[in-house]
């Protein structure tokens, strides 16, 4: 390489370094390490995983996928047939639907193929921070308006950062991490007025009270974006996929490598849709247990948990969130630290486990905040 391209590739780097991305989290063999525990004794609860879903049927699934499909070959009609189970599970037609390596995967190609730069790309704060990551890894700018102390949205806050070159506008909801479902009279209020693409990222769609779905046969400027990895317990094999009119699915749908989403995920999508039963049984267990969460978490001095149309639940602590979460990492309870959010200094959040996932973080809690009654069998 000769000096000028030496000079370049220096400040690429540099650049590409200098770019945010996904922060590492705890692991359960990182935390068994740190803390010298067994791993089978480390309840995970800091990336909003299913464990309703049971492992036995999921593994007992691949297996069907592994006998039935010739992996050695590239993808043939399996997109198109998982589309049709899709369509068919959301009542549209299989137009309206694209799919990709994980709703993530599905929102960077939305941010590239509909952000250049200088657009600026809109939210609000608190919420999913991947979203950040993919405005900046395009060159756009990234701006964020307040949500209310109540988590509700700042309607006309975001109005009022509309301009023409506001381009995408990204709502969460429910929104990860403050756990509500906005009002859809003000998301579609948004929808009509906003100058450019909205995407709703539905990830927790499932577990909350309605769906924008519905909207995209009504507004060409929306895109609704889902996932396999929550409701439907297969974030391990990196399934999701955006929901909009035609002309704009077909966009979503363009990207020049062929094939990148492998056989084993799309026949697992379509097999757990033909199993969507046993998905909404889960989905209801998990529901019935979030509520008696809350309620426990809330009778905890020193907690205050919010209500959640997701699986899981966000809390703000009377003592330090980083003390609390060092104290239950000691306990081999895994949950998410986030620090300050709006007027709230110390928030956690947790997955919604297993009953006996989510007594052993309440014992944990209580630990840490000085109340030692111990919790016993199902919250
Ligand atoms: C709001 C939100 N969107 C998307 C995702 C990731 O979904 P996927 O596994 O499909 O990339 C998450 C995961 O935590 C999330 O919280």
């Amino acid at each position: 390489m000769n000096a000028e391209g030496k000079k370049w590739l220096e400040a690429k780097l540099a650049a590409i370094e200098a770019l945010e991305s996904y922060a590492p989290e705890k692991t359960i063999a990182s935390v068994a390490k740190d803390y010298g525990l067994s791993p089978a004794a480390i309840v995970k609860l800091n990336f909003n995983e299913n464990m309703y879903i049971p492992r036995g049927k999921i593994a007992a699934l691949l297996r069907e996928v592994a006998e039935e499909c010739d992996l050695r070959l590239y993808p043939q009609e399996e997109e198109e047939q998982l589309r049709e189970a899709i369509a068919k599970y959301l009542r549209l037609q299989p137009e309206y639907v694209a799919v990709g390596n994980s709703s993530d995967e599905v929102m960077d190609r939305v941010t590239r193929l509909f952000l250049g730069k200088g657009d600026v790309a809109l939210t609000f704060t608190p919420t999913f921070s991947v979203f950040r990551y993919c405005v900046q890894y395009n060159g756009a700018e990234y701006a964020a308006v307040p949500l209310q102390k109540d988590f509700r949205l700042d309607v006309e806050g975001l109005r009022a950062a509309f301009t023409s070159k506001t381009k995408l506008l990204y709502l969460c909801s429910p929104n990860n991490p403050t756990g509500n479902q906005f009002a859809s009279a003000e998301i579609e209020a948004l929808i009509e007025d906003f100058p450019g693409l909205v995407m709703i990222d539905e990830a927790y769609g499932e577990f909350a009270e309605y769906s924008v779905v519905p909207l995209v046969e009504r507004y060409e400027n929306l895109v609704v974006l889902r996932t396999f990895s929550k409701a439907f317990g297969l974030a391990g094999l990196r399934l999701g996929y955006a929901v909009a009119n035609p002309a704009l699915a077909r966009a979503v749908n363009k990207i020049p490598a062929p094939y990148a989403i492998n056989v084993a995920s799309l026949t697992m999508g379509r097999k757990l849709l033909e199993n969507v039963g046993m998905v909404q049984a889960a989905v209801a267990a998990l529901k019935a247990e979030r509520g008696k969460l809350i309620s426990k978490l809330n009778e905890i001095r020193g907690v205050e948990a919010f209500d959640s149309q997701a699986n899981f639940v966000l809390f703000n602590t009377r003592r330090s969130c980083d003390a609390v979460y060092v104290d239950l990492l000691k306990k081999g309870v895994i949950i998410k630290k986030l620090g300050k959010l709006l007027d709230y200094p110390n928030c956690l959040r947790a997955t919604v486990g297993l009953p006996e996932m989510n007594v052993k973080l309440l014992n944990a809690l209580k630990e840490s905040l000085g109340e030692m009654h111990e919790e016993r069998g199902s919250v």
